[in-house]
């Protein structure tokens, strides 16, 4: 939404701001909890998977940045993007860029998935909403090797993630960090 005569334009709403920082604060602690917290862990992942699911209906919904229509583009155009950032030349752009939007939805992927490998591993334990589920019986072992790799890929994600926030701030020299945390950005 744009502020009638103003130098800015309003593009992240209050809930896509609400989401991330949420969702940051979230994934990490239950990222470091997962040894000796496992309580404050599992309820860390089930808000995360919950924080997931109102994004992607806040994808179909919400206001004009945050639908998926606005920024889902398809590998081809985030190859491009990239190239065009080699060569100095890339586009600016209002809502998510090409290879940003391309990683965030790597990000919710690798998020959903750490999140329900994680609610299987607790039904080999017979807790959880899946305790009744097929998921009861695999082998836990299997279950906390594929719930550790997710979860440190989800990690490497979030690592390129930020490295990318950083280098399109620079790129386009603008703070992407504040306009995550006013929801606004120049025109
Ligand atoms: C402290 C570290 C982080 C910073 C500084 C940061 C910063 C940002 C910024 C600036 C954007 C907007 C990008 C753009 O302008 O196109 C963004 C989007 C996003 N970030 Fe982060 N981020 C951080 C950590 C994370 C983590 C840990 C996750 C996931 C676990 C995450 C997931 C996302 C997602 C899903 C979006 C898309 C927002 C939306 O449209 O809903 N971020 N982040």
């Amino acid at each position: 939404m744009a502020k009638p005569g103003g130098n800015t334009i309003k593009v992240w709403d209050p809930l896509i701001r609400i989401f991330h920082w949420s969702l940051v604060f979230f994934f990490f602690l239950s990222y470091f909890t997962e040894d000796d917290w496992i309580t404050v862990h599992s309820y860390a992942g089930y808000i995360v998977g919950i924080l997931i699911a109102f994004r992607l209906i806040w994808g179909l919904i919400g206001t004009r940045y945050a639908r998926f229509t606005d920024f889902i583009t398809g590998p081809r155009k985030a190859i491009e993007y990239v190239k065009q950032v080699l060569t100095g030349k890339a586009k600016r752009y209002i809502g998510h860029n090409p290879a940003g939007a391309a990683m965030i939805v790597l990000l919710l992927v690798s998020l959903s998935l750490t999140v329900v490998s994680g609610i299987a591993l607790f039904a080999t334990d017979g807790q959880g909403p899946l305790a009744d589920s097929f998921f009861a019986t695999w082998s836990d072992e299997l279950l906390e090797e594929i719930h550790e790799l997710l979860a440190n890929l989800t990690l490497l994600l979030v690592i390129g993630h930020i490295a990318g926030v950083l280098l399109g701030s620079l790129i386009h020299r603008e703070n992407l960090i504040r306009a995550m945390i006013t929801g606004e950005k120049k025109r």
